[in-house]
C-alpha cells in the first residue's frame, strides 16, 4: 500500500515498520529509537537475530553520535561516496546504537542513502535501521510490486519507482591497517583506487568467519533450480539467464539481464529476473556466466553462486 512521505513518518513515529525505496534495493525500515519495531523488522523477515542491520542517516555530519572513532580516510571515503552505495562497519557507541541492531557487536554499519524521497524520510524521522526488504534468503526487493510479493499488498510502503543500483550497497570494513571488502555490492573495490589509493581485498570469499554476519546465511535464491555455466551448450533446454545480444541454443527461452557489455543494467535486472522464475513458476534455468571477473561483473557473480547454491 503507498504511503506519502508524511504518512511514512507518521507510521515510523507511531513504531511501525515501513518500507523504503533506496538507490540500491528497497529496505525495511525502523527507527534507530523504536526498539520494538526493529524487533518486528527480525520477525517480518525471518532475519536470525545475530544478523546486525545497517544504521541509515541522512548525512555525515550526524555520524560523531554513533560511532566511538573514526578510522583513517573514513572522512574522504564519506565525501567520495556518500550518499550513496557505501557501508562502512565502524566501531559503534554502544548506548547510542541498541544491542539488536548490531547483534551484540561492537561495531556498527553504516550508510547515507542517495534516494530523493528516503533522504527526505530521514531529515524528518531521524536515522532509521534498515535490512533489505525480502524475506530472508530470497532474492531482494527492486521494486514495490517485489515489496508487496513477500510482504503482502497492505503493507506500507514509500514507493520510490524502480532501485536505480539494483545490488546492495558495499560494505568496507577497518582492519585497523587497511580497508577491506566486507560485502561486494554496487561499488567495485576498483572503484575506490582513486580515494584510498588501492583496491580494497575482497574477505567475502575466505574460508575464515565472515566479516559481515549475514554472509552466513542462505540469500538472494529464488525457488528455480540455477545451473550456473560458462558455455551454454546445444544441450542446455529450457530457460537461459542470458544476455539479449548473444546467441542460445534454439528452442531456449531467454530472461535477459541486459547488454553482455552493460553490468550496470545487469545488477539492475537481477533481483527482478529471478523472482520473475518464481513468480513464472519455472523450476529450473541455466545462468550464462560467461562474463568477467573484474568490476561489478564480480558482483553479479557473487549472487548468482550464492543464488544458485542456496548458501
Ligand atoms: O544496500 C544496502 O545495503 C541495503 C539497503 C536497504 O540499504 N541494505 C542491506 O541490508 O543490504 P541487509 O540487512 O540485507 O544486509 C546488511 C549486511 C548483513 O550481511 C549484515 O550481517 C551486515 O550488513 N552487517 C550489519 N551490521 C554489521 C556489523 N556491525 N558488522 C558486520 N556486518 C554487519
Ligand atoms: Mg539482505
Amino acid at each position: 500500500m503507498r504511503v506519502s512521505i508524511a504518512e511514512a513518518a507518521f507510521l515510523l513515529d507511531e513504531g511501525q515498520v515501513v518500507a523504503v525505496p533506496t538507490e540500491t534495493v528497497y529496505g525495511l525500515a525502523a527507527r534507530l529509537d523504536r526498539p520494538n519495531a526493529i524487533a518486528k523488522i527480525f520477525s517480518l523477515k525471518g532475519r536470525p537475530k545475530n544478523n546486525p542491520l545497517i544504521v541509515h542517516l541522512a548525512s555525515l555530519d550526524d555520524l560523531s553520535k554513533y560511532v566511538s572513532e573514526l578510522p583513517p580516510n573514513l572522512d574522504v571515503l564519506a565525501r567520495a561516496f556518500w550518499p550513496g552505495p557505501l557501508t562502512l562497519i565502524l566501531p559503534a557507541f554502544e548506548s547510542a546504537i541498541p544491542d539488536i541492531v548490531r547483534a551484540g557487536l561492537q561495531t556498527v554499519a553504516i550508510r547515507v542513502p542517495d534516494h530523493p524521497l528516503t533522504r527526505q524520510l530521514l531529515a524528518l524521522t531521524g536515522p532509521l535501521v534498515m535490512p533489505s526488504a525480502n524475506i530472508s534468503g530470497r532474492p531482494s526487493a527492486t521494486s514495490r510490486a517485489h515489496v508487496e510479493y513477500d510482504f503482502g499488498e497492505e503493507f506500507p510502503i514509500l514507493d520510490g519507482g524502480e532501485c536505480h543500483q539494483g545490488v546492495e550497497s558495499t560494505i568496507l570494513h577497518w582492519d585497523g591497517r587497511i580497508w577491506t571488502v566486507a560485502r561486494l555490492g554496487a561499488l567495485s573495490p576498483e572503484d575506490f583506487i582513486p580515494v584510498l589509493g588501492y583496491a580494497p581485498e575482497v574477505m567475502t570469499g575466505k574460508k575464515e568467519a565472515p566479516l559481515c554476519p549475514g554472509q552466513h546465511y542462505r540469500h538472494y535464491a529464488p525457488k528455480a533450480h540455477l545451473i550456473l555455466s560458462e558455455t551454454i551448450s546445444s544441450e542446455s533446454e529450457g530457460v537461459i539467464l542470458g544476455f539479449i545480444d548473444r546467441k542460445y541454443p534454439k528452442g531456449c527461452r531467454l530472461i535477459s539481464l541486459g547488454n553482455s557489455s552493460d553490468p550496470k543494467e545487469a545488477a539492475s535486472r537481477l533481483y527482478a529476473v529471478l523472482r520473475q522464475l518464481d513468480t513464472q513458476g519455472i523450476k529450473r534455468a541455466y545462468v550464462d556466466m560467461n562474463f568477467p571477473a573484474a568490476g561489478l561483473w564480480l558482483t553479479l557473480r557473487e549472487r548468482l553462486l550464492k543464488a544458485a547454491s542456496g548458501k
